[in-house]
């Protein structure tokens, strides 16, 4: 049977398993839903006993638990490793969902959960397919590995040691990923870049405590003030960071990417709509896309401090802190760029302030080789099932694992997403399209042959 056939017929099933997935709360970064994670990976685990893999193991970490599954065939054969996370953002501010976030729905021909299209929608694709050829033909046409991670939201804190330890265990020909997006809708899209990531924590004291303001203003300075001096000698008016040596090692497009970038369909006053801006920002001289994809970038993604009740307190806030993270691009370094932004924010802080910063993660930026037999597999296979060629693309966020195994394996990698940008990943109303949930059943399963027939030894 074809697996569009296979799809159809079991799609009521397959949606409501979907459903069953989503509706496990698993947050990684709050301690309150330590639970929902354990539940959705035991769940996971259930799920995959069914699969008749060779091998499943569930790995405690010092955080979440990773999931590790196998269709072991012949070591003749290639060997796909997917991956995939199965926590998700907090829900958070739930009073913007127009159905809760841990209760899936269908409407509009998608379902709305957190989760749903980042990651557990697009990693189940690949859970199916798997499925579909064991119920079809008793096992898939090559060695395939999964593994699941329980943290990819907090910067998969306790993965890299276990791909250390477990090179063994994760050996592959390819890496296979769903976790970034579709160009536009309808169009196949395989993503050869990511941004990283430098994640700090910034912690201002001015006092030992909060003091009245009129007592001792004057005398002791203000935590939030000095912050909020700090924070704006990071970056100029444009979103330039003005840290010594951030730009050092940044690379300038090539001709040739610069042009596939521009060959893009793109409209930015739809864009500028579509996000409610009243005008885009961004350094000059350089495209939106660009922007998004190619230059590195410092947010602010949190400010505590002071008082911030109702009504109005006369305070001398004695400490204020600030959540600080900057995306990077080829070939900026992750550790290198923490003690460049850490120098700049000591040198920035004035006598009267001591200043702390913790470094809370860092990922480093990534580029993958387009020429890769997997690659080119994925390209012919999305051409196939979508009836168009795909785009290359690169993408502003950042997925730890892939920088990690490109490194430390050599592995050439695969990012094949599945989701699209306005389907409301870290936002309220997050959703994921079901026509792509089952095309991209389709997709995995005619990438899996491909590489297959095509791999060389
Ligand atoms: N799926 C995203 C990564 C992503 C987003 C790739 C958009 C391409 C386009 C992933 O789940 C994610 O959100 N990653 C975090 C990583 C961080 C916590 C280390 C991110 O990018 O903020
Ligand atoms: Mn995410």
């Amino acid at each position: 049977m074809e697996a569009l056939e296979y799809v159809e017929q079991h799609r009521e099933r397959f949606l409501s398993e979907l459903a069953q997935l989503l509706s496990f709360p698993s947050v990684s970064t709050d301690p309150a839903y330590r639970e929902g994670v354990a539940a959705c990976a035991q769940w996971l685990m259930e799920h995959l006993h069914t699969l008749q893999p060779t091998r499943v193991e569930l790995f405690p970490t010092a955080g979440h638990p990773l999931i590790y599954a196998e269709w072991q065939r012949s070591p003749e054969l290639p060997t796909v490793l997917i991956y995939g996370h199965y926590d998700v953002q907090p829900p958070d501010p739930l009073e913007l969902w127009e159905t809760p976030p841990f209760e899936p729905t269908l409407r509009n021909g998608c379902i709305y959960a957190r989760g749903a299209t980042d990651n557990k929608g697009q990693f189940f694709t690949h859970v199916k397919a798997l499925e579909y050829f064991i119920r079809t033909a008793g096992a898939p046409p090559l060695n395939v590995k999964l593994l699941l991670e329980g943290e990819e939201e907090i910067g998969s804190v306790h993965l890299q040691e276990f791909l250390q330890h477990n090179a063994e265990l994760l050996r592959c020909t390819a890496v296979l990923i769903s976790d970034t997006a579709m160009y536009q809708d309808d169009l196949p899209t395989l993503c050869y870049g990511l941004r990283g990531l430098c994640y700090l924590e910034v912690t201002v004291r001015t006092a030992a405590a909060d003091l009245h303001s009129g007592v001792f203003g004057g005398v002791v300075d203000n935590a939030i003030t000095v912050l909020c001096r700090i924070l704006s000698g990071l970056r100029d008016g444009y979103g330039r960071v003005t840290i010594p040596g951030f730009y050092d090692a940044v690379a300038e497009l090539t001709p040739e990417e610069r042009q596939a970038l521009e060959e893009l369909p793109f409209d930015a006053a739809q864009l500028r709509a579509q996000l409610g801006a009243p005008i885009l920002f961004g350094e000059v001289g350089r495209n939106v896309l660009e922007r998004r994809w190619t230059r590195p970038t410092l947010d602010i993604n949190g400010i505590i401090g002071g008082y911030t009740g109702s009504g109005a307190k006369t305070v001398l806030p004695a400490q204020a802190s600030a959540k600080l993270s900057m995306r990077l691009v080829p070939y900026q370094d992750a550790e290198d760029i923490a003690a460049k932004a850490e120098a700049a924010i000591r040198a920035l802080t004035p006598p009267t302030a001591q200043v702390e910063i913790r470094r809370l993660h860092g990922a480093n930026p990534v580029l993958i080789p387009l020429q890769s037999p997997p690659m080119q597999a994925a390209r012919r296979a999305l051409r196939r099932v979508f009836g168009r060629e795909p785009v290359f693309v690169r993408e502003g966020g950042t997925i730890p694992v892939v920088e990690w195994m490109q490194r430390t394996f050599g592995v050439p990698i695969v990012l094949m997403g599945l989701g699209l940008d306005h389907e409301g990943a870290h936002a309220p109303n997050e959703h994921f399209h079901l026509k792509n949930f089952l095309r991209g059943i389709v997709a995995s399963v005619e990438f899996l042959r491909e590489y297959a027939r095509t791999h060389e030894p």
